[in-house]
């Protein structure tokens, strides 16, 4: 358990640090591997590298590990997304799988809701098209079907 400067428990640590949100991003992409709207959505065969990508992001979040950055660099998620089509159902589907892994985790009540309103603030952020699914351009008129994730290291598309 680490406690930082002024001895205060990250909410990371709180809840039971790195097997708590490697339980809860393994039961989101068990949800996302079976969703008809989302599962197309990610670029890769293999879910896992985005599922790794997720915890090391939540970890540093919430006080744990600072690999995602040392990793990816600045989150910049919105921008991230950008070349996705999340409209108002992605984000709903999104939000039922995180809905499902949050309730498997037995949280206390003010750790979970905690932590549920984040996901929730986030997951409203991340919408960047009203456009049907499958109907016209994400928002902005993009061309490509993603931004290179890391600019900085990434070869273009
Ligand atoms: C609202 C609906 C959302 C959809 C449909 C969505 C979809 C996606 C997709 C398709 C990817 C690419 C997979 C990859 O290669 O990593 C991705 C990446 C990612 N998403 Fe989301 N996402 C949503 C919301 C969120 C939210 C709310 C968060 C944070 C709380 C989040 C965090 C991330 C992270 C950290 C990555 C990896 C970024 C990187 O490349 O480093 N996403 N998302």
């Amino acid at each position: 358990m680490a406690e930082d400067a002024e001895g205060v428990i990250s909410f990371y640590d709180e809840v039971g640090g790195r097997e708590t949100f490697a339980r809860l991003v393994d039961g989101f992409y068990r949800g996302v591997a079976e969703d008809e709207v989302l599962r197309p959505m990610y670029p890769e065969e293999d879910l896992g590298p985005a599922s790794d990508r997720l915890l090391m992001f939540l970890e540093q979040y919430w006080g744990g590990p600072t690999t995602y950055s040392q990793q990816r660099g600045h989150p910049r998620l919105r921008m991230r997304h950008a070349g996705f089509h999340v409209n108002p159902d992605a984000r709903d589907r999104w939000l039922l799988h995180m809905r499902r892994a949050v309730d498997e985790l037995d949280l206390s009540p003010l750790h979970e809701a905690t932590l549920w309103d984040y996901l929730q603030r986030a997951a409203h952020a991340m919408v960047n098209t009203f456009e049907p699914t499958g109907i016209g351009p994400t928002a902005g008129g993009r061309t490509t079907t993603s931004l290179p994730l890391n600019p900085s290291t990434d070869p273009p598309r």
